[in-house]
């Protein structure tokens, strides 16, 4: 329950084998061939802008591949930033932003953000009008960790904000097809203008962790995104990026991403529920709209990496709530995974956890400090 990752189970493994043997057959120089001079392959590019055309226009140039969402956010955290440079994020947000902005020597400023409706536009505002920072990197669909999407007249406000003071928006919209609204919801670059949005997205979630194929939509910034992929890493891989062109060309990934929400929405409750049942009173689990994970916050007196060292010794996992913070907040908060199927062994381990926390709130302070 600790990583935010899908079950093998539920990624569509047999449609990717035969895709991947039909691929080599048909074309083996994708194998043979070294195609480290460019960047993207034109049938995979091709079905991006295909998948983008319900919510805009993309031009296929400022398209660059790359091996993940998340290599896409750090080329284009190195376009546009320098160490120093401070980088506006949702509070709380997925670690692994926050370890990349600390990696790239730059800094990070919490904007708050409702569990709901998700960043504050007037603060970040504040922040921009003020000059405190030179690039913002958010999770406007489904949130990692709260799960939230920003309403859109929020990401309308927040489009033209950014325009209004030329500073790039980086959008990770890695769960933006694994939300559960009737709708898939628009990302914020499909109502940018002036080529501020940077889009970044991938297949790790929805098809293959293990293909390693993402991309971004670098706006007004693809020649630097480019360069960057190019001389740090070279194209990603032209075969995989030739599968997973033929995977998205039918109708296999709709499938698939109907059939995910489905199942995800449903563990999600079930996990919610026997939470409910598990944990004390005061304890609240969000509502997510999309994604995988709940974010759960604990009665006050709990600290989550306490919890975490004693859950680890009985074989169960969980992200405690400071990892998602730049500020150490949210000691009495965890994020649990809930991609597993439910199972004996699951419920086993919420309730292992339940009893923890129990422990744990009722612990007389005093002894909770000395430990
Ligand atoms: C918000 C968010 N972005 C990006 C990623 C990673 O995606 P990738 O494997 O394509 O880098 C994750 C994985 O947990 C995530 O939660």
């Amino acid at each position: 329950m600790g990583s935010s990752w899908p079950l093998g189970e539920m990624l569509p493994m047999k449609r990717m084998q035969k895709t991947v043997a039909a691929v080599a057959r048909r074309d083996a120089t994708l194998l043979s061939a070294v195609s480290c001079y460019e960047t993207n392959y034109p049938e995979f590019a091709r079905q991006i802008v295909r998948r983008a055309i319900d919510w805009g226009h993309v031009d296929p140039n400022e398209i660059v591949v790359t091996g993940s969402c998340t290599e896409a956010i750090s080329l284009c955290l190195c376009a546009v930033a320098k160490p120093g440079d401070t980088i506006a994020i949702e509070s709380a947000t997925y670690f692994v932003l926050l370890q990349l902005i600390e990696a790239l020597g730059m800094k990070a400023l919490e904007i708050p953000t409702h569990p709901k409706t998700g960043p504050s536009i007037d603060a970040l505002e504040l922040a921009l009008s003020a000059g405190l920072v030179q690039a913002v990197l958010l999770i406007p669909n489904a949130n990692n960790p709260l799960g939230c999407i920003m309403p859109e007249a929020n990401k309308q406000r927040l489009a033209a904000l950014v325009s209004k003071h030329n500073i790039p928006l980086i959008e990770d919209d890695v769960y933006g097809d694994l939300c559960f609204t009737p709708e898939r919801p628009w990302p914020v670059k499909a109502y940018d203008t002036g080529g501020n949005v940077m889009l970044c997205s991938s297949f790790s979630k929805a098809v293959s962790p293990g293909a390693r194929v993402g991309y971004v939509l670098a706006g007004r910034y693809a020649q630097e995104v480019a360069v960057l992929k190019m001389v740090s890493s070279g194209a990603t891989s032209h075969f995989f990026q030739a599968v997973l062109a033929d995977f998205l060309s039918g109708s296999a990934y709709e499938t698939q991403v109907r059939k995910m929400r489905r199942a995800l929405a449903q563990r999600i409750a079930r996990m919610s529920d026997a939470i409910c049942h598990a944990f004390p009173q005061q304890t609240t689990v969000s509502e997510p709209q999309g994604g995988f994970v709940v974010w759960v916050s604990l009665p006050e007196q709990v600290d989550a990496l306490a919890l975490h060292e004693q859950a680890i010794a009985q074989g169960v996992a969980f992200m405690p709530g400071q990892l998602f913070s730049a500020s150490g907040k949210y000691s009495n908060y965890l994020r649990l995974n809930c991609g597993n199927a439910w199972s004996p062994r699951v419920e086993a381990a919420i309730a292992t956890l339940g009893q923890l926390v129990h422990r744990e709130a009722d612990r007389p302070s005093v002894l909770r400090s000395a430990a």
